[in-house]
C-alpha cells in the first residue's frame, strides 16, 4: 500500500468489511495470548512441576492425563488456540512483507494448509488416543478389562 492512499484527516471513517476483520483478528491475538497464557503455565506445572517433574512424563503419565475429558479440553484449547494465533500472526507478517501477489498466495496456501493438517491431526489424536494400544500392556487400565 502507498502512502498516498491513506485517507486525509477529518476523512468520515469508513468500516469496510476488511478493517473488521483485521481489528477482530487483533482483538482475537489478544485473547487468545491471555488464555495461552494460563493454559501453558497450567500445563508446565502440572507435567513439570508435581509429581515427580519431568522423570513422571512417558506414555502411561500421558494415558493417565487424557482419561480425563478435562485435561483432553484443556489440550486442545492449547492446540487450537496455539495453531490459530501463530496462523494468524505469520498471516500479518505475510501481509507486512511478502509484497509480490503470487508469493502472498502461495505462503499463506503454505500456510493455511500447515494449519489445518496439525489441527486435524492433533485433534484426533486426543480423541482417539487408546492407552492399550499394546496388548502386552501393563497399564491397569488394560489389565483389568
Ligand atoms: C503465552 C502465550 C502468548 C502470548 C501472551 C502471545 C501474545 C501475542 C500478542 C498480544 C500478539 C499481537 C501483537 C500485536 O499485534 O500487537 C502476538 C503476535 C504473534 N504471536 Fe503470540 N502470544 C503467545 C503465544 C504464541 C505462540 C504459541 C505462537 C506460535 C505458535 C505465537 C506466534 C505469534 C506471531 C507469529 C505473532 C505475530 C507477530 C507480528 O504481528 O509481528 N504466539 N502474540
Amino acid at each position: 500500500m502507498s502512502l498516498t492512499s491513506i485517507p486525509k484527516p477529518r476523512s468520515t471513517y469508513k468500516a469496510g468489511r476488511s478493517n473488521n476483520f483485521e481489528m477482530n483478528s487483533w482483538l482475537f491475538m489478544r485473547g487468545s495470548g491471555l488464555l495461552l497464557v494460563v493454559l501453558v503455565i497450567g500445563h508446565l506445572f502440572v507435567n513439570l512441576w508435581q509429581g515427580d517433574g519431568i522423570q513422571q512424563i512417558d506414555f502411561a503419565f500421558v494415558a493417565g492425563k487424557w482419561a480425563s475429558p478435562f485435561w483432553q479440553i484443556w489440550d486442545l484449547a492449547m492446540l487450537w488456540l496455539a495453531m490459530l494465533h501463530g496462523m494468524n500472526g505469520l498471516r500479518t507478517i505475510i501481509n507486512d512483507y511478502a509484497s509480490r501477489g503470487g508469493t502472498k498466495f502461495t505462503l499463506k496456501t503454505l500456510l493455511y494448509f500447515a494449519t489445518f493438517v496439525t489441527v486435524v491431526l492433533g485433534t484426533l489424536v486426543i480423541f482417539t488416543f487408546d492407552p492399550c494400544i499394546d496388548p502386552a500392556s501393563t497399564l491397569e487400565v488394560c489389565t483389568n478389562r
